[in-house]
């Protein structure tokens, strides 16, 4: 079987030099705190300026990380219903509730980032979530993936032979939590001359404190990841090294030979105690994995490893195009009683559109009809609304709609605009007549006034103006 890979190995001998942390370059997000919490990270603030929906709650016992107490919650909305929106929130089983996190990598391209939260089919309650950490990463860290096309979604981080509290931030520069693990060898803490900032991914210098290793000549076998891959999964592995500087003078060289899953992952790895990263940047795994370390010929001590990291590789969807998003965000600033699931990207992902909203999936997502029909809304008409380009249809008719028309001219492939049944008022614009591809224009049952723009009265289109308070049009002469 051919399994596509690329292993790199990373030797570095740069001494360290002992450097105040960083500040974390981070936006930190209390979901339903009402007042900043800080932290060893920095100040997270609370959620409200960055999320239209869901519902604040607290909950009635401490947690150590004091973010956990506060949460948003959303309705529940099965994977399939389109418009079916309750707003009670299924029970929260506290009782069983433990906290747990994701971590995700993905590539920044606008000035904000959306976050999606949507229930699979294992859960009759809605999603939540107590808090949201985004944080920036440098350039050279996980830089072997293609962030244009991929993200990377954690599946474990182990700090090894290490059973302290989780180790992230100071000692992480990037809140990186790695995670103790202690089975299947003997723990070590020793003293090492490891630098840091020679790996690409910038590990805590403290998971080279200790180690799991095995003092004798034999293989190790770890079951790590520990959770169970369900499916098949490519994942980024990397592995980091670091020797006891005393072993290896008294002892002899420490060469591994690793396999992942009874692959060949590295041979003859020759650790030093300047620190090795080994990694791969596609590994395909499924099920349980087993990591073995063996004593490659001639290796003298027995195997070590201080820390792992392994993430699942996951394509990246397109987004709908930004202009249109732009544009549709003020389109709803005008409109105050908009459904509650009008958040997010409007388009993605496909299943979980913004009601009233169809997309087209093709090159680029645009937004191609508005059906917001009946939706009781109230507000005005944003002129942005003429910036959705790719619009074929907008139904809007029977709300509570007040204000004038804007211009809507540069729609140049809008067939249909109902407009009917609303408090609109002013003038027709008579710039409506210049969209050739308009077949069906329904005004009726307005407060509209003024005449009815000439540019109208032309075959082909269906026009009702009923309803308002316009004057007769002029009289044409044939
Ligand atoms: C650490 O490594 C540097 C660079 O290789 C070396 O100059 C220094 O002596 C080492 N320190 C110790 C304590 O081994
Ligand atoms: C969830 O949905 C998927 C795909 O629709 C289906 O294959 C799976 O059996 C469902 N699982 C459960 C627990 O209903
Ligand atoms: C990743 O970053 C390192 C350190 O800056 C650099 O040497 C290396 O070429 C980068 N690799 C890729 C694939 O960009
Ligand atoms: C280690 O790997 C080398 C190169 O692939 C191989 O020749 C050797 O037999 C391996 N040793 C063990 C103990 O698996
Ligand atoms: C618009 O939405 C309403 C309400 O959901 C629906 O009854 C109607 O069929 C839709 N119209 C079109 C053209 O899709
Ligand atoms: C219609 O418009 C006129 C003049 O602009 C205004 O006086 C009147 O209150 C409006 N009527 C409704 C029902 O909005």
């Amino acid at each position: 079987m051919i399994r596509p890979l690329l292993l790199l190995l990373l030797l570095f001998l740069i001494s360290s030099a002992a450097s105040q942390p960083l500040p974390l370059r981070a936006t930190l997000i209390d979901c339903g705190a009402t007042s900043p919490t800080p932290t060893l990270q920095g100040e997270w603030i609370p959620d409200s300026p960055f999320v239209s929906s869901g519902t604040p709650l607290s909950l009635p016992f401490h947690y150590a990380d004091p973010t956990i107490s506060t949460l948003r919650t959303f309705p529940f909305l099965p994977v399939a219903s389109s418009v079916t929106r309750s707003l009670s929130i299924a029970g929260l089983d506290y009782g069983k509730y433990m906290p747990t996190y994701y971590e995700g990598y993905f590539l920044a391209t606008g000035k904000t980032m959306s976050i999606c939260l949507g229930v699979n089919n294992f859960t009759d309650s809605g999603p939540f979530i107590s808090a949201l950490e985004l944080v920036v990463l440098s350039d050279s860290v996980y830089n072997t993936t293609d962030f244009e096309q991929i993200g990377l979604s954690l599946v474990q981080r182990s700090s090894f032979g290490y059973d302290g509290p989780t180790i992230r931030y100071p000692d992480d520069p990037f809140d990186r939590l790695w995670e103790p693990y202690v089975r299947n060898g003997v723990r070590q803490t020793s003293t090492k001359n490891v630098s840091v900032s020679g790996f690409w991914n910038l590990p805590p210098l403290k998971v080279f404190d200790q180690e799991l290793i095995l003092p004798v000549l034999e293989q190790m076998d770890l079951q790590w990841p520990t959770r169970v891959l369900d499916g098949k999964s490519d994942c980024y592995i990397a592995l980091y090294f670091a020797d006891d500087q005393d072993s290896l003078a008294g002892q002899g060289p420490r060469i591994l030979n690793i396999t992942v899953n009874g692959v060949p992952y590295y041979s003859n790895l020759l650790v030093s105690p300047a620190g090795d990263a080994v990694f791969a940047s596609k590994w395909p795994l499924t099920g349980q994995t087993k990591l073995k370390l063996a004593p490659a010929p001639g290796s003298k001590s027995g195997p070590l490893l201080n820390a792992g990291e392994v993430l699942e590789l996951v394509p990246v969807k397109k987004k709908t195009l930004t202009r249109d998003v732009t544009a549709l965000e003020k389109v709803k600033q005008n409109l105050p009683n908009h459904p509650s699931d009008w958040s997010g990207d409007p388009c993605m992902p496909d299943n979980y559109m913004w009601s009233g909203v169809a997309c087209s999936y093709g090159r680029r997502i645009r937004v191609v009809s508005l059906n917001f029909t009946s939706m009781g809304l109230s507000g005005s008409l944003s002129p942005s609304l003429a910036k959705l380009t790719a619009l074929t249809s907008i139904l809007l008719d029977n709300n509570k709609l007040s204000g004038n028309i804007p211009d809507l001219s540069s729609l140049r492939n809008l067939e249909v605009l109902h407009l009917n049944d609303n408090k609109l008022s002013g003038p027709i614009p008579s710039s409506l007549g210049s969209i050739e591809s308009l077949r069906e224009l329904y005004l009726q049952n307005n407060n509209l006034t003024g005449e009815v723009p000439k540019s109208l009265l032309k075959p082909g289109l269906d026009l009702k103006t009923y309803g308002n308070h316009l004057s007769s049009p002029p009289a044409s002469r044939q």
